[in-house]
């Protein structure tokens, strides 16, 4: 079903920037910065807005990995696998967050819990393995460490 408040804050976000040149990727960010992520109904109402057909803004959306397609989980957790990372001890701690976190490599826990994400490279290549938890950056991340810096959440 439509959720008529997401709608109504949707609808207003595209109008409020549908005068914008290139208007659609200012739009989308716009919703995914202030309701979190984007539905189908989102891209819908976005397409109405800007008439433009609906495939064209589903296309843009889906296309572009940074608009989320649904919520976060209450960790967001992102692990380097480029080289210099790959070189200090990378791939163990991937195994080690996967085996920990019980969720597949760029899957989010059916909970809501935790959300792994592997990623290429995070400007921390000096201090590999690198990752981020939550946007915060860590660097030297042994598996010891990796269970340090996750924060409790509730399930
Ligand atoms: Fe991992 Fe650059 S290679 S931060």
């Amino acid at each position: 079903a439509l959720d008529t408040g997401r709608a109504a804050a949707v609808r207003e976000i595209a109008a409020g920037l549908k005068d914008e040149r290139g208007a659609l990727m200012p739009i989308l960010h716009r919703v995914v910065e202030e309701i979190g992520y984007l539905t189908h109904e989102d891209t819908t109402v976005i397409a109405e807005v800007l008439n433009l057909s609906e495939a064209e803004v589903h296309g843009v959306a889906t296309f572009y990995k940074d608009f989320r397609r649904t919520p976060a989980a209450q960790c967001v957790v992102q692990i380097c696998r480029a080289e210099a990372c790959q070189a200090v001890g990378a791939n163990e701690l991937v195994e080690h967050a996967i085996s920990t976190l019980g969720i597949a490599m760029d899957a989010r826990a059916d909970d809501g819990t935790y959300e792994l994400e592997q990623i290429f490279c995070l400007g921390n290549c000096a201090l590999g393995p690198a990752v981020t938890v939550d946007g915060r950056l860590h660097g030297r991340v042994t598996p010891d460490r990796f269970d340090a810096i996750l924060p409790e959440v509730t399930r």
